[in-house]
């Protein structure tokens, strides 16, 4: 942990971490960059002097490329699989991220975090998992969805559904191709337009909702996506008998400082960055600005 805001007195390597340091970046090595679609890079990161990040799947760290600004990017990589490292999976879309996907193997960025509210994991032990990721949406899921994997004896069916636009814009195709062949996961992959490489459902992510069944009473369902994909989703989610309790969706909004402190984020009375970017549905339902 380099600087968890909930968590100041964590010892790393020798170090006591004081809240100050939640604004000052630690300088991580890029090790590797790996192209994933034409506007999406993995960036597999290090920490200094074998700090490690130690986060919760769903929170989000912000980068710093010095001279031209900051950003806030979910972990990609599951903390179980950590080795020290960590992913980041970035769409390139402005000044930070362009920068980012300029940067080679052996260029540093600055890191703040890991920050916000992750999955509560341990709750969703026992239960049956509903995943449904869509876009970009899967790269904070990947984390979660990875973590659940490497402890799978502990949880239910797990069933993932997955959308993307096109063919060409589906995120992890191996790790996609992985998961398809594990008896133990349930996957459906959608894709809004079709093309001659693919022999799959073609279709926003809600139609392949009619091809599962579930028990709702023991069904916790986690989505993420584009803000245009959550009342769909939802609408399928409560359709299924799944309680308000137990679906959780992570929040996107412009955040700067990541810690509670600035505004940028606030869902009307709710600072996303702190209270998120995870919340059960119970909690935003009534929240006018949330969805
Ligand atoms: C909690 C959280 C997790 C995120 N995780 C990821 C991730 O894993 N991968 C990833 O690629 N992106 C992620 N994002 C979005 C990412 O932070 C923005 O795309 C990034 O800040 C854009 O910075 P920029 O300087 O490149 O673009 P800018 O030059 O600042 O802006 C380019 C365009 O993107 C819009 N924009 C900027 N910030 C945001 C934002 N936060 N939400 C929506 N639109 C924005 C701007 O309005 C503008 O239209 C996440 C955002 C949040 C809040
Ligand atoms: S990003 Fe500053 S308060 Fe949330």
């Amino acid at each position: 942990m380099i600087a968890n805001y909930k968590n100041p007195t964590t010892s790393l390597a020798g170090q006591t971490l004081e809240e100050e340091k939640l604004y000052l970046p630690v300088l991580a090595r890029i090790e590797r960059t790996r192209p994933m679609t034409a506007l999406e890079k993995l960036f597999t990161l290090e920490l200094p002097d074998g700090m490690t990040l130690d986060h919760r799947p769903g929170q989000f760290v912000e980068v710093s490329i010095f001279g031209v600004g900051e950003a806030p990017i979910s972990i990609s990589s599951s903390p179980s699989r950590s080795n020290g490292n960590f992913e980041l999976c970035v769409r390139q879309v402005g000044d930070v991220t362009s920068a980012l996907h300029r940067m080679e193997p052996g260029d540093k960025v600055g890191i703040r975090g890991p920050f916000g509210r992750g999955f509560p994991f341990e709750k969703f032990r026992g239960k049956d998992l509903l995943f449904a990721p869509g876009g970009l949406g899967l790269a904070p899921l990947r984390s979660l969805i990875n973590q659940v994997i490497d402890e799978r004896a502990t949880f239910g069916r797990v069933i993932i559904l997955y959308g993307a636009r096109s063919p060409s814009e589906l995120l992890f195709k191996e790790e996609l191709a992985e998961w398809a062949k594990r008896d133990d996961l349930e996957l459906h992959v959608t894709v809004d337009r079709g093309d001659e490489t693919w022999s799959g459902n073609v279709g926003v992510i809600t139609t392949l909702f009619k091809k599962i069944s579930i028990y709702p009473r023991n069904t916790v369902a986690v989505t993420c996506g584009p803000p245009v994909m959550y009342r769909f989703v939802l609408m399928e989610l409560l359709g299924k008998g799944i309680s308000n309790g137990n679906i959780y969706l992570s929040l996107e909004r412009h955040m700067k400082c990541g810690v509670g402190k600035c505004g940028h984020c606030q869902i009307n009375h709710v600072y996303a960055c702190q209270s998120g970017p995870v919340f059960p549905y119970s909690e935003i339902m009534g929240l006018e600005e949330a969805l």
